[in-house]
Parts: structure tokens; sequence; C-alpha cells
């Protein structure tokens, strides 16, 4: 995909008021898309397409949505053809985890974790790849995480919602890319967002964090040269080869240990 040719062309991020969202958002306006901006949190989502007006001065529409509710992607889809917009690329960036054992937290929790981290995605994609291909040469960038590569005890339930992104991703780009999508799995490493704080995480800094503007632009060069996936994490293949080769009990419980909550 060649991002000169989306100038001028719509491209809708998800999560787009804090960290790797926003900062997608603001890249892609810089690079002359508009931008369709979708979160809950309506006062950021304003503040940013404010932003975007005076320093890319390319279009936004703002959709204050909760994706943790069912029908939530229906509810997006019917914005966006309301305001007759064509979307060339689609970024499922929105969702978020909880640090714990699992029960720790009300199973409303767990409910909407799912809704937004795997079917608001998977509906959003269903509603918006038939138009992609109209629009070919297009895209789609799923955002996963290195959580998806194994078993993560006391992030069970968001380590396993990403490697549904992972897989589902990997498979619509085999599907779809002869119809001239390019579906990007997304994996970025630790960065420096929100995420923790909206996570209850009870461990700084695990690892150092990177930039979330790192993260957008290696998916943007990833999307430039047709990549499926885009590996922000400089350890993702030490990571992947721990899991796939070590017995899984050991894999548990050395990632165990990372995320056990203090005594
Ligand atoms: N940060 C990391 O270290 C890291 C590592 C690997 C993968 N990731 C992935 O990167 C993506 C972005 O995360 P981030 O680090 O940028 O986190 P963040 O700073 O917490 O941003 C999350 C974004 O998702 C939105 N969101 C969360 N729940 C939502 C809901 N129910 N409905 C609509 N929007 C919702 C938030 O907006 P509102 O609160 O306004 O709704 C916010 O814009 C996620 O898919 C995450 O899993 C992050």
């Amino acid at each position: 995909m060649k991002m000169d040719e989306l100038k001028g062309e719509w491209a809708l991020v998800t999560g787009a008021s804090a960290g790797i969202g926003r900062e997608y958002a603001l890249a892609l306006a810089r690079a002359g898309m508009n931008v369709v901006l979708v979160a809950r949190r309506l006062d950021r989502l304003q503040a940013l397409a404010a932003t975007i007006s005076e320093t890319a001065g390319t279009k936004t529409l703002v959709i204050a949505q909760d994706l943790g509710v069912a029908g939530a992607a229906a509810r997006v889809a019917e914005q966006v053809n309301a305001a007759s917009i064509s979307i060339r690329l689609l970024v499922n960036n929105a969702a978020f985890g909880r640090w714990g054992r699992f029960g720790d937290s009300e199973q409303a929790v767990y409910a909407a974790m799912l809704q937004t981290n795997v079917t608001s995605l998977t509906e959003l994609c269903r509603a918006f790849m038939p138009a992609l291909a109209k629009n070919a040469p297009s895209a789609v960038v799923n955002v996963a995480s290195g959580a998806a590569y194994q078993p993560v005890p006391y992030m069970a339930a968001y380590a396993a919602s990403k490697a549904f992104v992972l897989n589902f991703s990997q498979a619509l780009h085999g599907e779809w890319r002869d119809q001239g999508i390019l579906v990007q799995t997304l994996v970025p490493g630790p960065t420096d967002t929100e995420f923790d704080h909206h996570a209850g995480a009870y461990q700084s800094a695990l690892q150092t964090r990177g930039p979330a503007e790192k993260v957008v632009a290696d998916s943007m060069a990833a999307l430039a040269t047709g990549q499926p996936v885009a590996l922000n994490a400089r350890g993702t293949l030490k990571q992947r080869i721990f899991a796939a080769l070590f017995p899984p009990r050991f894999v548990i419980e050395q990632v165990g240990k990372m995320f056990r909550p203090p005594a």
C-alpha cells in the first residue's frame, strides 16, 4: 500500500482517544488521510479532531461509542454510512486488559473486555471488509500483542483475546489478500500508554516501554511494504521460540511469575 495513494481517503481508528490509537490517527492525518475517530471519551476525541484540523488540515468524524456493548460495531458502521464515508483503512486498536487472578474482577469486566477486544473487532471487520474490497487496494490493521503468543496467568482473558486477534487477523489476510485487502496483525511491544493504568497493573516496568509513535511508524512501514505482520517488540522472536519449544508447564510457571500479584 502506498500512503501517497491514500491522501484524501478515509481511515477509521478505534481507541483514538489515547495511546497508540491517538498516535495512529495523528500519523494518518499527517499523511493526508481523513480519519473517523472512535472511542468512549468524547472530550478527548473532540480535542484530537481540533488538533488534526489545525495541524494536518484533514477532515475527521467523531464517534463516541463504547465498543464493550453488544451492537456497537453496527452503530459505528451506521454513522459512517450516514456520513457517506467510504473507508480505505480500518485500524482496530481499541482494547483493554485487567491484571489479577481470573475471577477477581466482576463478570461484567470480562464480558466488556471480550466484547471490545474480540467481538467488536470481528464485527467491524465484517461490517467494513466488503466495502474495503470494493475500494482496494485497502487495509485493515488489527492490534494484537506479545501476550498472544503464550498463556498469561493473571492476565488470562486479555492474553486469550489477543491470541484470537493474532490468529483471526492472519487467517483473514490469507482469505482477503486476493481481494486487494492487506490485513495486518500489529504486535506492539511494551508501550508507554494509559494501558497499565486502566488494567490495574500492580508492577511497573516489567520491561522498558517504547513510544507509541514507534509502534505506529513500524505498522505504517509494514503497510507500505505489504507485510501481514508488523512486529514492534525486539524480543518477540525469542518469546515465540520460548513458548513453542519449552514444555507448557514451564512456560506457564515462568510467565505466571512475571504477572503474579504481590503477596
Ligand atoms: N501499551 C502496551 O504496552 C501494549 C502492548 C501490546 C498491545 N497493546 C495493544 O495496543 C492497543 C492500544 O492500547 P494502548 O496501549 O494505546 O492503551 P490505552 O492508552 O489505554 O488506549 C486504549 C484505547 O482504547 C479505547 N477503548 C478501551 N476500551 C474501549 C471501549 N470499551 N470502547 C471504546 N474504546 C475503548 C480507549 O478509549 P476510551 O477509554 O476513551 O474509550 C483508548 O482510546 C490495544 O489493542 C492493546 O491491547 C498495547
